[in-house]
C-alpha cells in the first residue's frame, strides 16, 4: 500500500487527507479501473486495516449500481471507504441504512460547501444538485468477507459533462458545471470523509437524528415515483423514508414499502 508519507501526487494531499479524516490507511493509484474493485480484492487479505480509503485521480472501469457503468473524467473524485461494521457496531441487519447514511453524509458535506445550493438525496443514496445527478454510491459486501463493507463514492467536481456520453448530458452535472469555477479535490473530499464518519457514528448509535435527516433531505416526498426492482416496477406518491431506510409509495392498492430498486423517474 502506498503510504500518506510516500510522494505527494498533484492531484491529492495525501498527508492531509489522513491527518483529518478518520482513515488508518490510504491506496493512492493514478490510475484505476475501479475503487470499488481494488477495495474488495483489498478486503480479501486477512490483515487489511479498516478504515481506509481507495483513490484514484483517474478511474477508467467505474461501476454503477446493477449493470450500470460510472463515466468520470479527469476532475471528478472517484474513491472507495472500507469500514469493518463489527468494528463500528453495525449488525448485517442494518446494512441497507448504510447506502442511505452515506448519501446524507455527501449531501451535508455538500450543502455545507455551498450554503446556497440546491443539494438533494433521491433515494436511496442519489445525490442530486439542482435537479441533475452530481453523486452516485455504490455499497458492496465482499463475498469472502462479509463483515467488511465497501462504499465507493463517484462525484462530479472539476469534469465538465459536456465530456460525457449524450445520454447522460441532460440527467447529470457536476460542481464545476453548476457553480462555475474549479475545486480543490483534496477539500471536498475531506469534507466528505469527516461527514461519513460523523453519520456511520450516528447509524451505529440509531441515533434518530440520522433517520430524520434523510427525510428532510429527501427530494421524493409528495413525488409521483416509479421504482424498476427485480420482482415487479412499482409506482406511487412518495409518503416519505421510514426509520429503517424503506420507501413508502401511496399505490392504488395501498401503501407499498420499497426496499430494494432503481428510482428510474419522478416527478
Ligand atoms: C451509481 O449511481 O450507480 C453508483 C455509482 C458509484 C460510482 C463509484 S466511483 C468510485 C467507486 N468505484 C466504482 O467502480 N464505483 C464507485
Amino acid at each position: 500500500m502506498n503510504s500518506a508519507d510516500e510522494e505527494t501526487p498533484a492531484a491529492f494531499d495525501l498527508g492531509r487527507i489522513a491527518s483529518e479524516t478518520f482513515l488508518q490507511s490510504i491506496d493512492f493509484h493514478e490510475t484505476l479501473a475501479s475503487t470499488n474493485d481494488r477495495g474488495l480484492q483489498l478486503a480479501n487479505d486477512p490483515f487489511v486495516v479498516t478504515p481506509s480509503l481507495v483513490l484514484t485521480a483517474a478511474q477508467t472501469g467505474g461501476r454503477g449500481r446493477g449493470a450500470n457503468r460510472w463515466w468520470s473524467a479527469a476532475g471528478a473524485l472517484t474513491f472507495s471507504v472500507l469500514v469493518n461494521p463489527d468494528a463500528v457496531e453495525l449488525p448485517v441487519s442494518r446494512h441497507p441504512q448504510i447506502s442511505l447514511a452515506v448519501g446524507v453524509a455527501v449531501c451535508e458535506a455538500l450543502r455545507q460547501r455551498f450554503p446556497q445550493g440546491d443539494i438533494g438525496l433521491k433515494w436511496p443514496n442519489d445525490v442530486f444538485l439542482h435537479n441533475k445527478k452530481v453523486c452516485g454510491i455504490l455499497v458492496e459486501v465482499p463475498p469472502q468477507r462479509r463483515d467488511i463493507l465497501v462504499i465507493g463514492i463517484g462525484l462530479n467536481v472539476n469534469n465538465s459533462l459536456k465530456s460525457a456520453p449524450a445520454e447522460l448530458q441532460a440527467t447529470a452535472t457536476s460542481l464545476s458545471d453548476t457553480v462555475g469555477n474549479k475545486f480543490e479535490l483534496t477539500e471536498i473530499l475531506i469534507d466528505i470523509l469527516q461527514m461519513l464518519e460523523r453519520r456511520l457514528d450516528w447509524l451505529s448509535a440509531s441515533d434518530p437524528q440520522l433517520a430524520r435527516r434523510w427525510e428532510e433531505l429527501s427530494l421524493l416526498r409528495g413525488k409521483t415515483v416509479y421504482i424498476e426492482n427485480h420482482q415487479h416496477d412499482i409506482a406511487g406518491i412518495c409518503q416519505g423514508i421510514d426509520e429503517e431506510g424503506g420507501l413508502l409509495l401511496r399505490t392504488p392498492s395501498g401503501i407499498e414499502r420499497v426496499t430494494h430498486g432503481i428510482v428510474k423517474h419522478f416527478q
